[in-house]
């Protein structure tokens, strides 16, 4: 890995970084949550907040499993009943969703399922129906013609014949549904489309599109675009921190695979565009002399990406630098009267959604990596 000032600085502050410090935050982080329970119960936090507050709404957004995953979590660090009777009561909500196949058009599918149902799963071995129900409905939007999983719309509209980079989180839930059903058919799909991510959404420099249009009669590959970036041009910030957590996710459910010398590159390209504080603009396109946003979703997201990265031999010493990324995160923690856990994230920035806002999401990934570092063997939700 190429090294500079910014991963010299993580390595230092790396070294902040004791058991002590990692339980404290994640009870921080716990009862926070605790702390916003009334407030939606029955409901649902907003993807992102508004003046560092969430809007209650209904099970109807990609980012709901966020939620339920974080009272899984919290359920698991304190055997408090009351995390898991929310997290019961709201995948009531997510079966519904599912079977009305409300707001379900898009590929988000695996966040929402993977972070309810099968991390349910996970600490309680129900929910494997749902797993599969809702891995049916992803399966449901592969494209024959260009062998991928189609991001947004209704399968099949003309101008939405895409994929997204952010389409690597939902593949895990069709390698579970393989292992629970034994129907391979799941998993054989889940690699069709990762192929495609990487042939078409890398590009030579090791940065990345965040969307990748095909041609709907022939399946013919066309043309990288952005939606949430800067321009097509540039590398978003998230979807550069999708794929460094997505790949060696892929990795886990397929060992086989080695990709070790493309992730490194991916992860040289993030690590050479980051602030001097270790924590990305919005897009890597800007500089620390932009004073545009940062996104600290991205780096949580980074953060579990070299933990999963040097769990599957893709990034030596990836957990230092996942540490360094926490350490660089501790100022962006909210503080008594916010909601969330992360503040200064960016959801879509052309469009004024969640710009230096907490959003579910970054909470979430923050959490994971908490969670990750203080037993490098639990059971991830993915
Ligand atoms: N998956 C949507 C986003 O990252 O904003």
């Amino acid at each position: 890995m190429l090294r500079t000032q910014v991963t010299e600085k993580l390595e230092d502050l790396s070294h902040n970084v004791s058991s002590e410090w990692i339980n404290q935050r994640l009870n921080d982080c716990v009862e926070k949550i605790r702390s916003m329970i009334p407030r939606f119960e029955g409901q649902f936090p907003s993807a992102c907040t508004t003046n560092m507050a969430y809007r209650v709404k209904n099970n109807d957004d990609w980012t709901n499993g966020f939620w339920t995953a974080m009272m899984w979590m919290s359920y698991q660090v304190t055997g408090d009943d009351k995390f898991k009777q929310q997290a019961q009561q709201q995948l009531i909500s997510f079966q519904e969703r599912l079977d009305k196949h409300f707001i379900l058009d898009h590929h988000d599918i695996g966040f929402l399922y993977s972070l309810s149902a099968v991390a349910g799963y996970r600490v309680t071995g129900d929910y494997q129906s749902m797993i599969i129900q809702a891995a049916d409905a992803l399966l449901a939007r592969f494209q024959e013609k260009g062998q991928f999983i189609q991001a947004w719309g209704k399968k099949g509209a003309p101008n939405e014949y895409r994929l997204i980079i952010d389409s690597l989180l939902n593949l895990p839930l069709l390698f579970e549904a393989s292992k629970l059903s034994g129907n391979q058919q799941y998993a054989k799909v889940a690699r069709a489309h990762y192929q495609q991510v990487i042939k078409h959404i890398v590009r030579q420099d090791y940065s990345t599109y965040h969307t990748f249009y095909y041609d709907p009669r022939t399946g013919t590959p066309l043309k990288g675009a952005t939606a949430q970036g800067y321009s097509d041009d540039s590398c978003w910030a998230r979807g550069q921190a999708w794929i460094l957590l997505g790949m060696p996710l892929y990795k886990r459910f397929n060992p086989d695979m080695i990709e070790k010398g493309q992730y490194q590159h991916l992860l040289n390209y993030y690590f050479e565009h980051l602030g001097k504080d270790g924590i990305p603009y919005w897009d890597l396109i800007f500089d620390d002399s932009s004073h545009e946003p940062e996104d600290s979703s991205a780096a949580a997201i980074v953060a579990c990406g070299l933990i999963e990265a040097d769990q599957q031999q893709y990034q030596q010493d990836g957990i230092v630098y996942a540490k360094g990324i926490l350490a660089a995160l501790d100022r962006y923690r909210t503080i008594s009267g916010q909601e969330g856990l992360l503040q200064h994230g960016v959801y879509a920035y052309s469009e004024g959604k969640g710009v230096d806002e907490a959003n579910l999401w970054g909470d979430y990934f923050y959490m994971e990596a908490l969670m990750r570092l203080t037993n490098l063997e639990w059971p991830t939700y993915w």
